[in-house]
């Protein structure tokens, strides 16, 4: 794998050296330019060590045919980002203007190991009290920070799922500790390493579902979420954080898969504004919100599914809303048994969205809002049905050009992002 990643770096360097003046030229000219100069070259900072006076300026030169970034974090905590990652494509310079006090450290997070220091107070090391500090913070390498922010927001990921308290997607798993958890998948599924599980999981879904689960996980690498192969290799690490090794070597990803293209649209010819029309005549808003998230529903609010969901997706649900039920939405009756201390009670039965079934309690949404927790010793039984409560008789309703429309004006809602 490492081979053929290095293999990958080699090939374009061949056709960059024929450029006469790619390296040399470009470089001498920066070099008078301003104050120290690093040099990114065979995946190291060159110096990797610099000393410099507040108020100087680095300059950063890109001198390996592929494509770096600069990213400096302040080493006491790595948290406190001085300069956030900034691509520099081969031959490129940049000047960074140093303004702080302290120790820090500049890192190119596409290349786990690549990293420096670089220092105003004269030394590379921490003061005594600040090493005291690092002792509580916990340090990942500056990609894991790149995914975490893609996986909250650009990524959709926490639409569908959770990381433990973090987050309220339901339908997908709880992602708390994936990183330890894929090596286990792995071994079950027969893969190599723990990370092609997770590779697996973002670019093939459907070869395995997690127990429990539907096959709802989105095509992230095509629209309309559509991360590229680094926005992929930065999630993954991030997924390779929660209680794994982070080891960006490891991630291989399938370009073969990744080039395949999203299927033709044949709804293509619909009109948005004609969409917006049908979906209040048909009913549609009288189970569905759009821009009101957590309102009153008796079915997913669809304020952001444009932005998660292409349209081979969402022409699905609405021609076979029985093919694929969203966990959430997995409608239940739940038998109870009679309270004891009445011998006249009879079994009841409780009805609703089951979103919650485990050997504590029982959680049922019985009306939009109002969840009803059930204690396991009364339950004796739980049915879950296989039907979708949305009506399936759209097909018939609908004409084609109607159909075409809503999905259209569906592909449209991109609401705002959680705040998190
Ligand atoms: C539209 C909902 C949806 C979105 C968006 C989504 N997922 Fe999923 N994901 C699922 C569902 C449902 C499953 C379980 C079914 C399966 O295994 O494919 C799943 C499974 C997974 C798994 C395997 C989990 C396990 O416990 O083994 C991983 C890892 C994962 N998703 C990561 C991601 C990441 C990262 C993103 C964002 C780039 C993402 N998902 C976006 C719905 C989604
Ligand atoms: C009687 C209530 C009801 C009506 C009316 C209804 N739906 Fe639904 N819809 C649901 C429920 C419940 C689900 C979740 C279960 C499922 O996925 O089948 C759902 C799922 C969906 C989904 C998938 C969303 C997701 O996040 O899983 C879409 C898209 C959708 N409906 C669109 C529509 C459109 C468009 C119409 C009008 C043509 C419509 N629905 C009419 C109840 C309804």
């Amino acid at each position: 794998m490492r081979l053929f990643t290095r293999l990958l770096y080699v090939l374009p360097a061949v056709g960059l050296l024929l450029l006469p003046e790619f390296f040399g030229l470009r470089a001498s000219a920066q070099d008078s330019a301003a104050g120290q100069i690093i040099r990114l070259r065979s995946i190291e900072f060159n110096p990797d060590r610099v000393l410099v006076q507040v108020g100087d300026t680095l300059t950063f030169i890109n001198q390996d045919p592929f494509k770096h970034d600069v990213y400096i974090v302040r080493t006491a905590d790595p948290n406190v980002v001085i300069y956030p990652a900034n691509t520099l494509m081969p031959g490129d310079t940049i000047v960074i203007p140093f303004r702080e006090q302290g120790l820090f450290t500049v890192y190119c997070t596409i290349h786990g190991g690549m990293k420096g220091k670089i220092s105003t107070t004269g030394f590379f090391e921490l003061t005594e009290e600040e090493k005291r500090k690092v002792a509580s913070v916990k340090v990942l390498p500056p990609i894991v920070k790149t995914g975490e922010t893609l996986f909250w927001d650009k990524a959709q990921c926490y639409q569908c799922h959770r990381i433990g308290e973090r987050g309220e997607g339901l339908r997908g798993p709880d992602l708390t500790d994936i990183g330890f958890r894929a090596r286990i998948q792995a071994q079950k599924l027969g893969l190599d390493a723990a990370t092609e599980y997770l590779v697996q999981s973002l670019l093939e879904p459907e070869a395995y579902i997690v127990e429990g689960y539907t096959n709802a996980m989105a095509t992230v690498f095509q629209p309309p979420i559509d991360l590229s192969t680094d926005e992929l290799t930065a999630v993954i690490a991030y997924l390779q954080s929660q209680g794994g090794e982070v080891d960006t070597w490891a991630i291989n990803l399938n370009q073969e898969k990744l080039a395949t293209l999203p299927a033709m649209n044949p709804f293509r010819r619909g009109d948005s504004e004609r969409g917006k029309a049908v979906f209040q005549e048909v009913g549609c808003n009288s189970c569905h919100t759009v821009g009101a998230r957590k309102a009153v529903s008796i079915g997913p609010d669809l304020t952001q599914i444009g932005a998660y969901q292409n349209w081979t997706w969402l022409a699905e649900s609405l021609l076979d809303p029985n093919a694929e039920i969203g966990k959430e939405w997995q409608y239940a009756t739940v038998y109870l048994a009679p309270e004891e201390d009445d011998e006249w009670a009879l079994e009841e039965l409780v009805e609703g969205f089951l979103r919650k079934n485990t050997d504590a309690e029982v959680e049922i949404l019985v009306a939009p809002e109002r969840l009803e927790r059930l204690p396991r010793e009364r339950v004796t039984r739980v049915e879950v049905s296989e039907l979708s409560k949305m009506p399936v008789n759209y097909v018939e309703i609908l004409s084609f050009q109607q159909m075409a429309d809503l999905i259209t004006y569906l592909q449209t809602l991109k609401g705002h992002a959680l705040d998190n």
